[in-house]
């Protein structure tokens, strides 16, 4: 049986910042369920260690470069089926909340050191010194964290063939060169075809480089990243490797992310019993302090507030949409500069607008629930979860057309409400007018049942099952797996 090992830096429901933990958290066990020995490796976050179950240490590595020793502990996740590596370095790893970011909201300064630990440990464990019995033919990264395993395998000889999949360009990981000494990297790593990023240490592209395979979470941006406008300055790399970037589009997992058996929200409904939707909107009114009201529309919004979600539109244009007869809910927390206009526009209009800063999964998932309309207006979205999920909760998403946004979302254009392909409102240009336009678009089929209703049900009959998407990423494995055989 083929062994896969995936490393991320967060995995549901042990550590989660946004859509990597929600991958990372059901891709596994999609690749299990097709006939795969499947490893999940991520660092040793209190989070993690408090919520595994027969954990043990399997070994203890002396890394050069890393002063203590580091543990590789094992453990199991009830009713998850694959096994779960964690690497334990606690002056690296053992601290509570946001695996990025401290408690002044500030990216901790050790960052470069904690993800190249987290790299050497497993290319150490796993590999070089196999101290363990487990030796995977795949190792699977996911963006930048774990962006030094392709280079620090690249020369040893009988190594796993490895896939990186970029889940967002924009974060890469790049430190000063002073990082590069520090970290005791090897010397002809310091080229620009290899970690040189404009004289900084970039990981990011050591995984684009090194690696094997690269794949991204939706066939648009996989062309949108070989871009000089959504490149981020690695476009050129990327198209250098386009034949071997592949676009795989992320799936739900329906176990967590359906309305019929959602345990967080009011009450469950399902495509026959759809209007009993309006409860849990009764319910969100109530929770937010909100005039409760089945018949006025409500907007929401879920996500990290960066500028990435294009938050800044929706601000801009909230008090002219809140002069209608309407409601929204944000949840979100992020960039202190959102925070606080949200904040004043939520105190100036009590009435209207529900605001929760900070991470609530459960609030997500009522939210998801209760609200009529999802609003993700991103100027770049890799893929984006929410609007999948949105979909089958029978929430309307006003999407721009970008990315993994484009790929899921069909324009209530009205040859498509005809034809019942419509799920959603697409907008063509990341600006607040033609987001505006697209909310009046939407407000007015809003205002008419037969055909909202007939909106609500083709979203939620629309099926982002993982299954489809992990047998791709197998047929991957296979191709490198067998292209490997081949050379040797
Ligand atoms: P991204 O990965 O860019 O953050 P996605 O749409 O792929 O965007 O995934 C976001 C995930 O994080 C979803 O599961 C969403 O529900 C969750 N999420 C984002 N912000 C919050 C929050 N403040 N509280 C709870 N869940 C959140
Ligand atoms: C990233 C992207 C998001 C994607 C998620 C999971 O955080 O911003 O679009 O859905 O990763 O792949």
């Amino acid at each position: 049986m083929y062994k896969v090992l995936f490393a991320a830096s967060e995995v549901h429901p042990l550590i989660k910042t946004g859509g990597l933990g929600d991958v990372a958290g059901i891709l596994p066990t999609a690749l299990f369920k097709l006939g795969w020995d499947v490893g999940v490796i991520l660092p040793a976050y209190p989070n993690c260690k408090q919520q595994l179950k027969n954990l043990v240490q399997v070994t203890s590595l002396s890394i050069p470069s890393v002063t203590t020793p580091v543990i590789i502990l094992k453990g199991e996740l009830p009713g998850v089926p694959v096994t779960f590596w964690l690497v334990d370095s606690p002056r690296h790893f053992n601290r509570p909340g946001n695996p990025y970011i401290g408690e002044n909201g500030q990216e901790w300064p050790d960052n470069a050191d904690r993800f190249a630990t987290f790299c050497k440990a497993i290319v150490h464990g796993f590999v070089t010194y196999p101290n363990l019995d487990w030796k995977p033919d795949v190792i699977h990264c996911n963006d930048w964290h774990t962006g030094l395993i392709p280079p620090l395998l690249d020369s040893v000889a009988n190594r796993p063939v490895t896939m990186f999949t970029i889940h967002n360009l924009s974060y890469q990981g790049v430190f000063p060169y002073a990082t590069f000494q520090e970290l005791q990297l090897p010397n002809h790593l310091w080229l620009s075809s290899a970690l040189a990023f404009h004289n900084q240490l970039s990981f990011m592209k050591g995984g684009l480089i090194f690696s094997d395979w690269l794949t991204t979470v939706s066939p648009s941006y996989a062309k949108e990243i070989m871009t000089p406008e959504l490149g981020c300055g690695l476009d050129d790399i990327l198209r250098q490797r386009f034949k071997n970037l592949t676009g795989i589009l992320n799936g739900a997992d329906y176990d967590r992310w359906d309305p019929v058996q959602d345990s967080l929200i009011e009450k469950p409904y399902n495509k026959e019993s759809w209007y009993d939707k309006v409860k849990n909107k009764l319910a969100l009114q109530r929770q937010f302090h909100l005039p409760e009201n089945k018949k006025i529309p409500m907007f929401g919004f879920i996500g990290r507030l960066v500028t990435q979600k294009g938050i800044d539109l929706i601000i801009k244009i909230l008090p002219k949409i809140i002069s209608e007869q309407i409601q929204i809910i944000f949840l979100g927390e992020g960039e202190e500069y959102y925070q606080s206009c949200l904040e004043t526009l939520a105190r100036k209009y009590p009435e209207k607008i529900g605001l929760s800063l900070g991470y609530s999964e459960t609030l997500a998932h009522s939210i998801q629930a209760g609200v009529d309309i999802f609003l993700m207006p991103s100027y770049f979205e890799p893929c984006g979860l929410t609007q999948i999920y949105a979909l089958r909760y029978g929430t309307i998403p006003i999407v721009h057309k970008v990315g993994g946004l484009a790929d899921t979302i069909i324009d209530a254009t009205p040859e498509n409400l005809d034809r019942e392909l419509a799920t959603g409102f697409i907008f063509n240009n990341p600006t607040s007018s033609e987001l505006l336009h697209a909310i009046e678009r939407c407000l007015h089929l809003y205002a008419q049942p037969y055909l909202w209703q007939k909106l609500i049900l083709t979203g939620m009959a629309q099926d982002f099952n993982w299954k489809n998407s992990a047998k791709r990423y197998l047929e991957l494995y296979y191709k490198l797996l067998q292209s490997r055989s081949t050379i040797e």
